[in-house]
């Protein structure tokens, strides 16, 4: 039977699929939840979200996501505390760059209840998926895509709004061994690297492909004219820790603005932690290496929250980085989630 919830339609989903799903070994997005919330945009308008149970989507073979890519997402994590009650971190930053990526998209950008309630509601229908083990939690992923049909290469008519949820344990399995992109880009001034545009990761595939064939298991993104500055590590922002100094690169036309990014620079400057954000000389990292200043360096996003890396490799050459007993990654990643699963005060306000 239908009914309203926080005035959103919910079509509840005839059987749960929960049964089958192993809470105590979960991968990262792999199975999903019972139900997801859907939104149209039609006739120049988006029309009142719903929660329907989780299903494919029927597409024409012309709608424009297949041909002119016009898609963004988010990233988000729900989180249930001893007491089962539902935490999300920073959401309403999640919507804001939402719409900022579909604007420059040249897609409609969503009305923030929509976002907001419809988040909520489907996060109160389903929220038995949420799971409570330390490092798990439900990965959130909502996207908005070109539904609408032609072949002109020019914006659709038509939109679908779509949030679907995936209980999801860890992204990395442990440590990450990066290599510093000398030949391709994922971003250049004047480009889309700022919004979380599907395309943005597609692009970043087969220069990933051809680093794994080396043995590391991401990229770290330079710039796209000399590939002299640090800019990304993989599909995160990237931290870089000289003798006590965290550094990290300034948002940009090819930076995207990440969450976790501002939320450790926040908390790190809470702590007492130099923080420095600006350029990154790729010459610096390599020279801080060989002379030992180089403590640490690690990826900050919403998936694989801080992701320690173990070394890098630079023109043929292997450099690898201290283990540390106090280190900040560590730190920071214990303090920014137990601040989000309410397991320690927020003086932030971050926690919703
Ligand atoms: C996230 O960290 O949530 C992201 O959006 C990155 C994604 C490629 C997993």
């Amino acid at each position: 039977m239908n009914h309203l919830v926080n005035d959103i339609e919910v079509i509840k989903s005839k059987a749960t699929k929960i049964h089958d799903v192993d809470f105590d070994n979960l991968a990262f997005g792999k199975v999903y939840t019972d139900h997801m919330l859907e939104c149209n945009f039609k006739n120049g308008k988006w029309e009142e979200p719903k929660v329907v149970p989780y299903q494919p989507i029927i597409l024409d073979p012309s709608a424009k996501i297949f041909h002119y890519g016009q898609s963004v997402f988010e990233g988000m994590k729900a989180y249930k505390d001893n007491n089962d009650d539902v935490w999300l971190f920073r959401p309403v930053d999640n919507f804001k760059r939402l719409n900022i990526s579909s604007k420059r998209l040249a897609m409609p950008e969503l009305p923030e209840a929509y976002f907001m309630e419809g988040l909520k509601t489907l996060l109160q229908v389903d929220k038995d998926w949420i799971p409570k083990k330390e490092g798990s939690s439900l990965y959130v992923r909502p996207f908005v895509f070109a539904s609408g049909k032609g072949f002109h290469a020019s914006p659709a008519d038509e939109y679908k709004f779509i949030i679907a949820c995936a209980p999801s344990g860890a992204y990395f399995a442990g440590k990450i061994k990066v290599l510093i992109e000398e030949k391709y880009s994922r971003s250049a001034n004047g480009g889309v690297g700022y919004a979380k545009a599907g395309g943005n990761y597609a692009g970043q595939f087969y220069p990933t492909q051809l680093a794994i064939e080396k043995g590391y298991n991401q990229v770290i993104w330079t710039d796209d004219v000399n590939h002299e500055n640090i800019e990304e590590a993989g599909a995160m922002n990237i931290f870089i820790r000289i003798n006590d100094t965290l550094i990290t690169a300034p948002t940009s036309d090819r930076i995207l603005d990440g969450i976790t990014r501002k939320s450790i620079i926040a908390i790190a400057e809470d702590k007492g932690i130099p923080v420095e954000v600006r350029t990154i000389k790729v010459h610096e990292v390599v020279e801080a290496a060989k002379n030992g200043s180089l403590k640490e360096m690690f990826g900050a996003g919403t998936a694989a929250v801080v992701s320690p890396i173990s070394g890098f490799g630079y023109k043929d050459k292997d450099f690898s980085l201290p283990e540390l007993e106090n280190n900040y990654a560590s730190y920071l990643k214990k303090r920014i989630t137990d601040i989000q699963t309410n397991k320690a005060e927020d003086p932030f306000g971050w926690r919703y």
